[in-house]
């Protein structure tokens, strides 16, 4: 693997469960009393956001620091692309300092995958428009297999702006490659298109699909993406798909909530019912920084293969 663009570079089930066991030892590494390896020293990786960011950004800083990469700080805001650089001439400058991989967020979807045909370094996407982002999926799947032990069989509920949502995409192809059973529930202005090509199934009773769940995970809506009225107003909104405190109380008593953020309490999700113990959106954030660690291992570590011996060299 070269690049992390999408879900599908990491070839199914099998690279998603390699890239999660590496992801223990990094988990490990985290512990420490110095969580810090020399694994990455002297390869220098850059950050390329074009669009705000706090989680995704700080986790992949912490990620590189704890391997002892370099990096290399850029700020869309304060750079020459107010003066009119295009992504292609920005990618290559950076790229001629000397960088090992540059890290993309992007409004437009496939600009991770044009960086990557320009430039000679390892290109990880971060978020690119509606389409995908894949170190999301890998976090998610990784804090729910370390809550249950594996997806398999298991029945997760996407809830809430799934159009404008790269999150759903990159999850919805890494839940259900390792097994589990996906729902989406939205309102039908909020579905893709392509929906019908997805490996899910849809409904639009959220009371219905919260007592049959392991996992209901909640997005944000997304409006500055939303070129169009989709929605009356957002207190409707929370009134039909909102996860609300009586709303919660459908769940089975070891049913867990998940959240990308950031969130928007009192909309998609109530305050009271993101603090609750089978809320587990902090543990997404802390595990993001362990799976962002393996993804930057397997991509610029010795070898940079997939596979247990990237495990061992860890461990070692
Ligand atoms: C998301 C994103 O930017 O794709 N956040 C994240 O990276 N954790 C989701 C969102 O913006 O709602």
């Amino acid at each position: 693997m070269t690049h992390l663009l999408s879900v599908d570079d990491l070839g199914g089930a099998s690279g998603i469960e390699e890239v999660l066991r590496l992801t223990d030892s990094f988990v490990e590494v985290s512990a420490r009393s110095i969580p810090k390896v020399p694994a990455l020293r002297g390869k220098t990786i850059a950050w390329l956001f074009y669009e705000d960011s706090t989680r995704t950004r700080l986790s992949f800083e912490t990620a590189a620091k704890r391997l002892s990469a370099d990096t290399m700080n850029f700020s869309v805001g304060s750079s020459s692309v107010n003066k009119g650089e295009s992504l292609r001439d920005t990618a290559r400058t950076i790229e001629a300092m000397g960088v090992d991989a540059i890290v993309v967020r992007h409004g437009s979807a496939g600009a991770p995958h044009r960086v990557a045909s320009w430039v000679d370094a390892s290109v990880i996407n971060a978020g690119d428009g509606w389409h995908e982002h894949p170190t999301q999926a890998l976090l998610d799947c990784y804090t729910i297999r370390q809550q249950l032990g594996s997806l398999e069989g298991r029945h997760i509920a996407i809830v809430g702006d799934i159009k404008h949502s790269r999150v759903a995409r990159s999850n919805v192809l890494a839940f259900s490659a390792l097994g589990a059973e996906v729902t989406l529930v939205a309102p039908p202005t909020l579905l893709p298109p392509s929906v019908d090509t997805w490996p899910v199934k849809i409904s639009n009773d959220l009371d219905a699909v919260l007592p049959t769940v392991d996992v209901v995970y909640l997005l944000r809506m997304q409006r500055e993406r939303m070129t169009e009225s989709l929605l009356p107003t957002l207190r409707e909104y929370t009134a039909f798909w909102g996860l609300t405190v009586a709303r919660a109380a459908l769940l089975r008593p070891d049913a867990l909530v998940m959240h990308p953020g950031p969130m928007n309490r009192g909309v998609e999700i109530a305050a009271e019912v993101a603090d609750l113990p089978r809320s587990l959106i902090i543990d997404q954030v802390r595990n993001g920084v362990a799976v962002r660690m393996a993804v930057l291992y397997l991509l610029l570590g010795s070898g940079a293969e997939l596979g247990t011996t990237a495990e061992e060299r860890v461990r070692a």
